[in-house]
């Protein structure tokens, strides 16, 4: 794809997306009309609302599904992010949770709204209320006085939840995910629950998780938390104090969906995004970030910077390695310094290996910025990180990190098969761009595997399949090939894929379509593309669940369907609505257990800013 073309529309798109409210007099997102050149930027566009949700078999299909295969692929991200000419950052948007269903040889789609209470109560009232942490613009009346005297000042700085980050089926639930409470859906139907109905959706976590396997051969999923208290000074073991305290929460689930463990673990603030999980530890990697303070009182303010741009770079420290005990009684929190500066949001895999020592593998950018800001409006030189697939080996004797270069390929968004969590594995793959050019990374328009053999630090290969012209890459997902003693790369790898110039488009040209690849014939390309029948945004995580859910509709829903259709005017697509949300945690339990509050006046400025770090802290970086 044209790299540099898209680069220099990048000046037109950063101005249009600026301008904070631009008037329009039908319900036609404004993105709408985005020249179609624009080609990576389409899959950004935002979908019109409610109407949008669809159901139905894939009837598009190039090549063929394996019949072995079975379960579903599960895609959150945000979906609608405008409302009354208001347009709202991307990771901003509503979420909304697509399916596809997978069972002989055959596939369902669906798509639907994570019906949040700030979703529930903007629909009603036709426009946004509250704010968002990527959006610069209020949407709040006397958005100033807002944000100086409640958010900063009274500490108050509850933002819109999207449920747009994550969704996973483990336990006998469905969860979406954001960065609070998670909201649990149907599996059936993808409605709305709500929270508390299931452990998994009764406690807060971020959006990242990973699934283990015990020694006794059960399975467990890890789900973490960062609770930041910037009122509590942490003390350090030579007697020094460190500013604030953060708590991380590490919480295990079997797989019944019972909470089976809880560790809880005070260690100096910091910010983290993703967790690795081995057989006996937790690791987190803080990379180092701190509070911009000038932006606090200045930009935010006025509204030209974002709750989540309030964070910046710290040059003068080094990212650490934060190692926590996974069993038994020792609590203690041990830290390695890594000798390579960088930040990382997505990790592969890690594990221990036969010197007891951990292998920890992540995509490393090579400065910090801003995730959301710059994915959405990249200038490709001044703020666009330099993505690398880099391997670290934690000395447990040395409390030390070594870096290891794998791999130039810009990439982002990494997996490895489920199966291989915590332990010795060889395969990993990754959404990457195509382009390795000093400095600058293109749009991620490829799938890569990269393969190395255990305990080694090079790659032994490295294998690119690219969609075709003006296709995006999004997050891949392995999927195991059912059996016994099977290689661990014998299955195959799925992932959306985003057609900027879809011919048969009903939405602006634009298309989305799922691709289902031997990841033992990685290279050769998918053996089934299936066009999905309604166009998905880039979306931000996902998982693949063994189980098929969410499938054609069963009597009740067919019922509910039947009725509206005899209601329907015959034009608009016929959709369950969210009639029946089931709030079992009232939305006042909610945010007292998401956000602890301080006290209100001008002095308690110090608090109020550092509630926002505390926010921060605690979303884990968003999703
Ligand atoms: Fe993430």
């Amino acid at each position: 794809m044209d790299l540099i073309r898209v680069h220099n529309v990048k000046f037109f798109f950063k101005k249009l997306r600026a301008t904070r409210r631009i008037n329009t007099d039908n319900n036609i997102p404004l993105s709408f009309f985005l020249p179609f050149f624009l080609s990576d930027q389409t899959g950004y566009a935002s979908v019109p609302g409610l109407a949008y949700e669809n159901q139905g078999w894939v009837t598009e299909i190039e090549g063929e599904i394996p019949k072995e295969m079975e379960g579903t692929l599960l895609r959150n991200g945000p979906a609608m992010y405008e409302r009354e000419g208001f347009i709202k950052s991307y990771l901003d948007g509503d979420g909304m949770v697509t399916s596809v269903a997978v069972k002989d040889g055959k596939a369902y789609f669906r798509n639907k709204f994570v019906v949040t209470e700030d979703f529930d109560e903007e629909e009603r009232t036709g426009k946004y209320i509250k704010s968002s942490i990527f959006t610069a613009a209020d949407p709040r009346p006397f958005a100033f006085g807002q944000r100086l005297f409640r958010d900063l000042l009274g500490g108050d700085i509850s933002k819109k939840q999207n449920g747009a980050y994550n969704v996973i089926n483990w336990g006998g639930s469905l969860c979406a995910v954001d960065y609070k409470k998670p909201y649990a859906l149907n599996p059936d139907t993808l409605e709305t629950i709500g929270h508390g109905n299931c452990p998994l959706s009764s406690t807060t976590h971020t959006s990242h998780y990973r699934t283990v396997t015990e020694p006794d051969g059960s399975r467990r999923l890890v789900a973490f938390i960062n609770e930041v208290n910037w009122r509590v000074n942490h003390k350090n073991e030579d007697g020094t104090e460190h500013l604030g305290t953060t708590n991380a929460v590490f919480y295990e689930f079997d797989e019944d969906g019972k909470e089976v463990a809880r560790r809880k673990y005070p260690y100096p603030s910091s910010y983290v995004h993703d967790l690795i999980v081995t057989e006996n530890y937790y690791v987190l990697f803080d990379c180092p970030i701190k509070i911009d303070f000038k932006k606090t009182f200045t930009d935010y303010l006025t509204q030209n910077a974002c709750l989540s741009e309030l964070i910046c770079e710290d040059t003068e420290r080094q990212p650490l390695f934060r190692i926590f005990p996974r069993r038994g009684t020792d609590m203690k929190v041990r830290t390695a310094p890594a000798d390579y500066w960088c930040y990382a949001y997505h990790h592969v895999n890690g594990f221990e290996n036969d010197d007891g020592d951990i292998v920890f593998d992540t995509c490393t950018w090579d400065k910090f910025t801003l995730y959301f800001t710059d994915i959405t409006n990249p200038n490709g030189k001044d703020n666009f990180p330099r993505m690398k697939l880099s391997r670290f080996i934690i000395d447990m004797k040395k409390y030390e990190a070594k870096h290891y270069l794998l791999s130039d390929v810009p990439c982002e968004l990494p997996i490895t098969s489920w199966d291989y969590t915590g332990e010795k594995y060889e395969h990993m793959y990754l959404s990457t761009s195509v382009g390795r050019k000093d400095g600058v990374n293109g749009p991620m328009q490829a799938l890569t595997k990269c393969s190395l053999k255990t305990d080694e630090t090079k790659l032994y290969a490295e294998e690119q399949w690219i969609p075709g012209e003006h296709k995006f890459a999004m997050e891949p997902f392995f999927v195991p090939r059912p059996g016994k003693d099977l290689d661990e790369d014998d299955g195959w790898v799925v992932a959306l894929v985003h057609d900027a110039r879809y011919e048969n488009s009903d939405f602006g040209g634009r298309g989305t379509e799922m691709v289902i690849i031997d990841a033992k014939k990685f290279s050769e390309g998918p053996v089934a593309r299936l066009r999905l029948p309604k166009y998905v945004p880039y979306g931000v995580h996902g998982s693949w669940s063994s189980e098929y859910i969410a499938g054609p509709p069963k009597p009740d829903e067919l019922a509910r369907l039947e009725e509206l259709r005899k209601n329907s005017d015959g034009k608009a697509p016929i959709s369950l609505g969210h009639k029946d949300i089931i709030q079992t945690t009232s939305r006042k339990e909610v945010e007292e257990l998401d956000l602890r509050k301080v006290g209100a006046g001008i002095g308690g400025a110090l608090l109020g800013i550092t509630a926002l770090s505390e926010m921060i802290g605690q979303m884990g970086f968003f999703q």
